[in-house]
């Protein structure tokens, strides 16, 4: 037996309450029946010292020859069992004996006689006569304001006593013996109670990274334990998803990788094969520092993802004219534009009046989310089609992370980035964000990407407790949706 289990403590709690209840019930039981008892007892002594007090004087009482017993019987026809009755005068002299007391007399203390002078009764437990104690009224009888009699009744306690023994015999015996099956009792539900938790520890002790598709058995019964196996079941799952999510980053990026790398290779061994001009040897490092220079962009996102994720990159927040800072970020792309004919503009920059957007955000970030925005926008929209950007202001709730300060933000910088390009398909949607997903890889690749871009974006928003929607329909176009919180 562990004595320092869960099972031993609540097992040792639920005796020790019901010991403390059961001896508490068994002391009061004893009290109040004892007192009954000997109250009971009191009473009949007192009834029956009354009774002969008020027949005392009668003259056949008084002049009757023979013990107390045939008085009592010749006067009130009453045989009082079990009574040792004595008679004394005022002195204290005894007088008259019923029957039993034959040879011996009842004793009267000094205290006793004491009270009957003055016209008090006493109640006495004496244990000098026999083996049994003895329990003694001591009865003053008077007339005329004057005690002229003292009538002793006494009676044996030997029937309270045994009661009382008995009973206690039986609270000795059940009390124990019901402590004794309450602890196995309690054993038994504890070790009910708790054997889903000897499960679950079993199993977490099994469960590594490489069988996290382990899940602990679900209980019918819909309890505290239930819903704790629920919540590790909920907790496994996390962990095996975070798990793969990794698994997969690792062979995305490796995969990612190694393409450039083998070509890499293969266009060095090519070079390698004979002696070349130095042109040819300029065209070939050319085409190298391509790949080269693809790998380092995927090594810089990579890092910088891998940065964010383990909370490893500070924001420096300044105050941002978003206004201002989207036009001028808008002219610098035109020049990305120009090759593809591709239009691109502000949507509502015409307008003089147009109201100035703040935010409180990191500069370097932003430029980084709206170029990832808009160059995704010319690499996946036709020649002669357009880029439009349009900035408003939002009021209202959103579904946007907790700032800082505990708060939601209500109110908002909206920045719709719309070309006119390829869109997205329904169900590709969702995975955009996702590391390395590209719609599709062969064509993305070519011009260069990787698939990074927006999970870089995702997290700059979400970094800034905005948020990143897209709309898009295939053909027509797609519409990046940010919502940043504004000051
Ligand atoms: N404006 C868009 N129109 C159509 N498809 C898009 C658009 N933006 C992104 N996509 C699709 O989403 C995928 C992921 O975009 P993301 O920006 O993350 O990667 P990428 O542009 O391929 O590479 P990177 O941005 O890392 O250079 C793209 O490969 C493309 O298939
Ligand atoms: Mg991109």
């Amino acid at each position: 037996m562990d004595f320092k289990s869960l099972r031993f403590k609540l097992t040792l709690w639920y005796v020790l309450i019901l010991g403390v209840l059961l001896i508490s019930f068994s002391a009061l039981l004893y009290i109040t029946l004892s007192r009954s008892l000997y109250r009971d007892v009191d009473q009949k002594l007192r009834s029956l010292a009354e009774l002969i007090a008020s027949e005392s004087s009668s003259p056949f009482f008084k002049f009757g020859l023979g013990s107390i017993d045939q008085a009592l019987e010749a006067s009130m026809n009453l045989k009082p069992i079990g009574k040792f009755i004595q008679v004394l005068d005022e002195s204290g002299r005894i007088g008259r004996k019923s029957e039993n007391l034959k040879g011996i007399q009842l004793p009267i203390s000094l205290n006793a006689l004491r009270n009957a002078s003055k016209g008090f009764i006493t109640y006495e437990t004496n244990h000098s006569v026999g083996n049994t104690p003895l329990r003694i009224i001591t009865y003053p009888v008077k007339e005329n304001s004057q005690v002229t009699k003292i009538i002793q009744v006494a009676s044996s306690l030997e029937d309270v006593e045994d009661a009382l023994a008995k009973l206690l015999t039986i609270l000795a015996i059940t009390v124990p013996s019901i402590l004794m099956i309450a602890s196995l009792g309690g054993l038994f539900l504890a070790n009910k109670a708790l054997k889903p938790v000897d499960r679950i520890t079993q199993t977490a002790r099994m469960i590594t990274s490489q069988n996290l598709n382990q899940r602990i058995q679900t209980l019918k019964v819909k309890d505290e334990i239930s819903r704790l196996i629920d919540t590790f079941n909920e907790m496994i799952s996390r962990l095996d998803q975070s798990f793969r999510q990794i698994k997969q980053f690792t062979t995305d990026a490796s995969h990612e990788l190694k393409t450039p790398l083998t070509i890499l290779k293969g266009e060095v061994e090519v070079a390698l094969r004979k002696k070349r001009l130095p042109h040819e040897y300029e065209q070939i490092l050319e085409s190298n520092l391509e790949e080269i220079n693809r790998m380092s962009k995927i090594v810089e996102d990579l890092l910088l993802l891998s940065k964010a994720d383990i909370g490893e990159i500070q924001l420096n927040r300044e105050d941002i004219n978003l206004t201002r800072f989207m036009a001028g970020l808008v002219e610098q792309m035109k020049i990305l534009a120009q090759p593809k004919n591709i239009r691109i503009e502000m949507n509502n920059h015409q307008a003089e009046d147009m109201e100035e957007i703040h935010i409180l955000g990191d500069a370097l970030r932003m430029r980084e989310l709206f170029i990832n925005l808009i160059e995704n926008g010319i690499k996946y929209t036709e020649e002669g089609g357009s880029v439009l950007i349009t900035l408003t202001k939002e009021i209202g709730e959103s579904h946007t992370p907790l700032t800082s300060n505990g708060k939601r933000a209500n109110h908002f910088a909206k920045i719709i980035v719309a070309d006119t390009g390829i869109g997205i398909a329904k169900e590709d949607q969702e995975k955009i964000f996702n590391r390395f997903f590209r719609v599709d890889k062969a064509r993305s690749r070519e011009q260069g990407g990787s698939g990074l871009g927006l999970s870089i974006c995702k997290w700059i928003v979400e970094a800034h407790q905005g948020e990143i929607t897209v709309q898009s329909e295939p053909g027509k176009g797609s519409s990046f949706i940010v919502r940043l919180p504004s000051i």
